[in-house]
């Protein structure tokens, strides 16, 4: 059996708490796309795991397995395993030989075309893009390249002079270190060899088949959100791959059919955030300082519904610690999207659905939630396919009463029915609009404030 956890908004949904919380029941535990670029948090009692790269099952000591979909920083890989031991744990983590590895120009030329660009991304700076570029391009350098010096070094001679023509030429600037091929080779052969003494390489699809061939449960660990998904996403304000249920298949070599009859669970927060630039349709008054750099959402002067919506995203964004776990910028913050979840559930085919955080909610006269949009003088109930469209989007929203500030860590010992009424009925009704069985409710950041009403890992 196997269970996808997928991110159904724009990111940061609460997926590494999921994982964690699932992951009891789990033996494997296995990344499918992205990077570094990823913010995973997992709360245990004090402690406090923020993990970029690393499955998030490595905090319950879980066989932990980045898949061939996903995009690996050797040095990212080692401080991440290096700190968790330092914290006593004892992580055991395989790569895919298949993956491709991020280079110190990647992170250059990420950095390069953001400047460049008239309506920037806002990525997180981690060389994604461009690493993936390499990838579709056929001059990408893979994981298990890392252990052949000579095919490492054959590799750097094809793509470097390149990527030296690039920086130089097309963007008219200097190139450092991250473009000398002797330094690249020297740092990224010893991170071969560190790779290959640790046993830490693996060949994805068989490895994880055969686990589950042997009776063992895999969990797979979505990064991102469906709608930074490259396909299904806002293009171009998307990241460079798939988190959405097709990914899991693709970046791990397990068969559609074999994630397909598992379980796939949609992770929701009871609210929007964003965190970068491009629409948000339902966001609350904008960033103070941030430019989102698409036109659509671009800040507004205040009005006094204006102000109100300011103060009430601060509140959210405070109650919620809406920051980036990455790169420490404060979220957009909106109120929740339902067109943006039918289109997740439709394409990832959830199973059910977790919706977490509606904690944060709590103590507010009244919560909305968009049901639909209003296009070009049209009703429509899913996310448009131009980002140009999804940004003239206005929302027709439903609104609910409130629900007070109570003892949530009472409430998810007691279970369901110590919930307010008031956010049951706001649970049960995005629970019917999607028609996907809700599988917990999460009242806080820690792995015992779920209510767990269904646990596909047992
Ligand atoms: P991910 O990227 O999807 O794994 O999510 P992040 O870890 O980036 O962001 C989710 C944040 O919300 C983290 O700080 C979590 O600890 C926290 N969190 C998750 N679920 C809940 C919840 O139900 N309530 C509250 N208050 N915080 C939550
Ligand atoms: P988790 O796994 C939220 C956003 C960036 C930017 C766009 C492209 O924590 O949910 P990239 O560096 O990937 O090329 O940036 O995607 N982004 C995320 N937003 N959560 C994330 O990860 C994100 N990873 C990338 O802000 O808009
Ligand atoms: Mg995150």
């Amino acid at each position: 059996m196997t269970v996808t956890i997928i991110g159904s908004q724009l990111g940061d949904e609460g997926k590494g708490g999921t994982v964690d919380l699932y992951g009891e029941g789990a033996d494997v535990v296995v990344r499918y796309q992205g990077g570094d670029n990823a913010g995973h948090t997992v709360v245990v009692g004090d402690e406090t795991y923020e993990l970029s790269l690393l499955p998030s099952g490595v905090v319950r000591g879980k066989t932990c397995v980045i898949g061939n979909g996903c995009v690996v920083n050797p040095e990212t890989l080692f401080d991440e395993l290096d700190a968790l031991r330092e914290r006593g744990l004892d992580p055991d983590v395989r790569v895919a030989e298949r993956a491709h590895v991020i280079f110190p120009y990647h992170r250059r030329l990420d950095g390069i075309e953001e400047e460049d660009k008239d309506e920037e991304v806002g990525t997180t700076g981690r060389g994604i893009g461009p690493t993936y570029e390499d990838k579709a391009g056929r001059r990408g350098i893979r994981v298990g390249d890392l252990l052949d010096e000579e095919v490492l070094r054959t590799r750097l001679e094809y793509v470097v002079p390149q990527k030296r023509a690039v920086v130089e030429d097309v963007f008219g600037k200097e190139c450092g270190e991250e473009l000398d091929i002797d330094e690249l080779f020297e740092t990224y052969s010893g991170y071969g060899e560190r790779l290959a003494e640790e046993g830490m390489t693996v060949n994805c699809g068989d490895y994880l088949q055969s686990r589950i061939d042997d009776g063992d449960e895999v969990l797979l660990e979505g990064a991102q959100g469906t709608l930074i998904d490259i396909d299904h996403g806002n293009y171009p304000f998307v990241t460079s791959s798939n988190p959405t249920a097709g990914g899991a298949c693709t970046g791990t070599g397990l068969g559609p059919t074999e994630i397909g009859q598992g379980e796939i669970v949609g992770i929701v927060k009871g609210y929007a955030t964003r965190v970068g630039s491009g629409p948000l349709p339902t966001e609350l008054a904008g960033v103070e300082g941030d430019t989102p750099g698409y036109e659509g959402s671009e800040a507004q002067p205040l009005s006094d519904a204006g102000e109100r919506e300011e103060e009430l995203a601060t509140y959210i964004r405070d109650e919620g610690g809406e920051y980036g776990t990455v790169t420490g910028r404060p979220r957009r913050v909106g109120w929740l999207d339902l067109p943006v979840l039918r289109h997740a559930t439709r394409a990832s085919g959830f199973t059910g659905v977790v919706v977490g955080h509606i904690d944060v909610l709590a103590g507010l006269d009244e919560v909305q939630v968009g049901v639909s949009y209003d296009l070009d003088g049209t009703e429509i109930d899913t996310v448009p396919p131009t980002t140009e469209e999804w940004g003239r989007c206005s929302v027709n929203y439903r609104t609910f009463d409130g629900w007070p500030e109570v003892d949530w860590d009472a409430v998810a010992s007691e279970g369901y029915d110590a919930l307010p009424e008031n956010a049951r009925d706001y649970l049960e009704f995005v629970e019917s609009e999607l028609e996907t069985p809700l599988y917990a409710v999460g009242v806080g950041p820690g792995r015992d404030q779920t209510i767990v009403l269904e646990n596909p890992t047992t």
